[in-house]
């Protein structure tokens, strides 16, 4: 423990360490080369220079243990101002302390219970069949666009027990615009543009879910669902909602992404796909996939962690200091944004060998990292981590094993970077062709 009075404020990058990071950003093409060129340079703790914003960022085992547990009760997820407070308002994810326990507990059961996560299999492969059996196979297809659709269905299948296909086309540009309201763009420079943008798209979007929650209450039998459920506690139309919205962007964002990236790979690397469908076929020979069936899948699951391991889709956490905090030698003061870098630590050499290849065998085998550790989180950790870990480990599995079923998948333009929106996306497009398998 150093004495306090010698404590040093988290470094700046300096000018020459600056023209690394460019020169990073305008290699990878993407913002996310210079977050690696600035880590390369000045390691697991340095303040990003952008005026107005300032935060630490913060990478690695220790930091990730420390703001998942120690730090839990000092740390402020969101500020009232951001975008994605405005668009959540009391969502889970954007509440804090008791308010947030108080918010989180009841949804529990709809979202993370084993009997529940069991019975929206049939739902989410049905969701996957309606997004696949609309494709031909002379066309080239955006993945990240499909596996949004699939992502949405099965969301809305399940927990709002809807059926969404007549309502996609009207609100899938509110859905984009939510998407993109959240991600950071311009109000992290000046939050006069926060309160910018939330337009008639995204009213859409909330009318549909009053509509929802209204037609809801009128049954006299509620039901499991996340809806029912929350009508149960007796809460508001409004609470309801903001719990609702929270689901869909959170929950079919983070999906859509993790889907899109396993898919990139699967095309990138055939003899991956080919194992993977091996894998699938001696499990399931000709029967219908079944919960039971995912144990007994861990070559796909090692491809979706490795995907989730190079490409997080939240890549970065965001909290403020509600005190004083200490880092090695580090103070950093109440008020000040604190960010942790999921994506640098799923990459760090030291814990990773040859990190920036993509190989699926490191889930497989000794190297697999322990659940208690901290270098690999893309679900978060602690008690604030992903509500959705379990539903989307079943999601990711059924849909992928269902299209590997089907199809063959060609990637046909391998032009492919990391974007830093709301998740981290593949851009500008996962472009592919199927071939159907039978
Ligand atoms: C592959 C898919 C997913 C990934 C990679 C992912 C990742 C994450 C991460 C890293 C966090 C913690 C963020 C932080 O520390 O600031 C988080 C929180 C959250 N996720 Fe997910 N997520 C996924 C799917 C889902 C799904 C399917 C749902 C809903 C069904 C969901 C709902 C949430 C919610 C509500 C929170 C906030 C929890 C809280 O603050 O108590 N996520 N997610």
């Amino acid at each position: 423990m150093s004495d306090e009075k010698s404590l040093k404020k988290p470094p700046r990058p300096s000018g020459q360490v600056g023209i690394k990071a460019l020169q990073g950003m305008i290699r990878r093409k993407s913002v996310i080369g210079a977050l690696e060129a600035l880590h390369t340079e000045m390691g697991a703790i340095f303040r990003l220079p952008m005026p107005g914003f300032n935060p630490v960022m913060l990478v690695g085992a220790e930091a990730n243990r420390l703001i998942a547990t120690e730090w839990k009760d000092h740390l402020q997820w969101r500020m009232p101002n951001e975008p994605i407070t405005i668009l959540l308002h009391e969502g889970v994810l954007v509440t804090d302390g008791e308010r947030h326990d108080t918010i989180r507990n009841p949804m529990h059961k709809p979202i993370m219970h084993r009997a529940m996560l069991q019975s929206y299999v049939d739902a989410m492969l049905h969701s996957t069949d309606l997004v696949m059996n609309t494709w031909q196979p002379a066309t080239a297809y955006n993945m990240l666009d499909e596996m949004r659709k699939i992502a949405l269905y099965v969301l809305t299948s399940t927990l709002f027990d809807t059926d969404f296909t007549p309502d996609i086309e009207r609100l899938w540009a509110g859905i984009i615009r939510a998407v993109r309201y959240i991600s950071p763009n311009l109000w992290v420079l000046w939050r006069g543009f926060s309160h910018m943008g939330y337009n008639r798209e995204l009213k859409k979007v909330d009318a549909y879910l009053y509509d929802l929650i209204a037609q809801k209450r009128q049954k006299s039998a509620q039901g499991t669902d996340l809806i029912g459920s929350l009508i149960d506690m007796g809460w508001d139309d409004r609470l309801i909602r903001d719990q609702l919205v929270t689901m869909l962007i959170a929950g079919h964002d983070t999906s859509t992404a993790s889907l899109a990236w396993s898919l990139y790979f699967l095309g990138k690397y055939p003899q991956v796909q080919q194992k993977a469908y091996d894998e699938i076929q001696s499990v399931l020979g000709d029967n219908p996939l079944g919960f039971d069936h995912l144990s007994q899948l861990p070559y796909l699951s090692a491809v979706i962690d490795e995907a989730l391991r190079l490409y997080p889709p939240i890549h970065l956490g965001s909290r403020v200091a509600t005190q004083d905090l200490q880092f090695g030698h580090y103070r950093i003061k109440k008020g000040e944004r604190i960010l942790y870098s999921i994506y640098l630590s799923h990459r760090d050499p030291a814990y990773w060998k040859n990190p920036t290849e993509f190989y699926p065998d490191r889930f497989l085998g000794e190297d697999k990292p322990a659940s208690n550790s901290y270098h690999y989180l893309p679900f978060g950790k602690g008690s604030r981590n992903c509500i959705g870990l379990a539903f989307a480990g079943v999601e990711t599995k059924v849909v992928l094993a269902q299209l590997l079923c089907k199809y063959r998948f060609e990637l046909v333009r391998d032009d492919v970077r990391p974007y830093m929106g709301a998740t981290l996306e593949p851009a500008p497009h996962v472009l592919m062709r199927v071939h159907g398998r039978k």
